[in-house]
């Protein structure tokens, strides 16, 4: 009896662990369905000719420094996406926390298929020091 039950307690313990290691990055998700999908599409494909990418963009693996300013104080002027240059300005989300733009950026990051590398917290607030406003 006692086997089971701690066989049950093991199997529930693996369950959870894989599931959340699955969505390891649903509340970057939930932001970005929030704070970026309406421009940035829910697939990440933007909106040719006015809104870059994010899915499969260069831009993420390039100016990976770049990420988190863009995300709280946005961006004008021309950019290049893919070989596209866009020039319509993003406007600065400053209502998310630093914590929240490193788990925007991680979603980005590995959603659609992307494979960007993992960048830390303090890698955001080092990037956040030295945005060019
Ligand atoms: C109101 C529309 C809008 C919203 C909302 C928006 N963006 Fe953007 N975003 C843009 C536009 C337009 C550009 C291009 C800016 C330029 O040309 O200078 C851009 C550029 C970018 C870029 C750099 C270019 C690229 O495609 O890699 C990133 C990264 C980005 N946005 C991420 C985000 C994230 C993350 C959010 C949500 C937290 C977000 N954006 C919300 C419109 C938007």
């Amino acid at each position: 009896m006692k086997a089971k039950i701690l066989l049950l307690f093991l199997l529930i313990l693996i369950l959870g662990l894989s599931n959340c290691n699955s969505k390891r990055y649903e509340h970057g998700e939930i932001l970005y369905k929030n704070f970026c999908s309406s421009c940035h599409m829910d697939d990440g494909t933007g909106l040719v000719g006015n809104i870059p990418p994010l899915a499969g963009a260069d831009y993420l693996g390039k100016e990976r420094d770049k990420l988190a300013c863009i995300i709280r104080y946005g961006i004008k002027g021309e950019i290049v996406v893919n070989g596209r240059t866009y020039t319509q300005a993003m406007e600065g989300i400053d209502r998310l926390s630093d914590a929240e733009i490193t788990n925007v950026i991680n979603y980005i990051n590995t959603a659609w298929g992307n494979e960007f590398p993992f960048v830390p917290i303090t890698e955001v607030q080092e990037s956040l020091k030295n945005c060019k406003k």
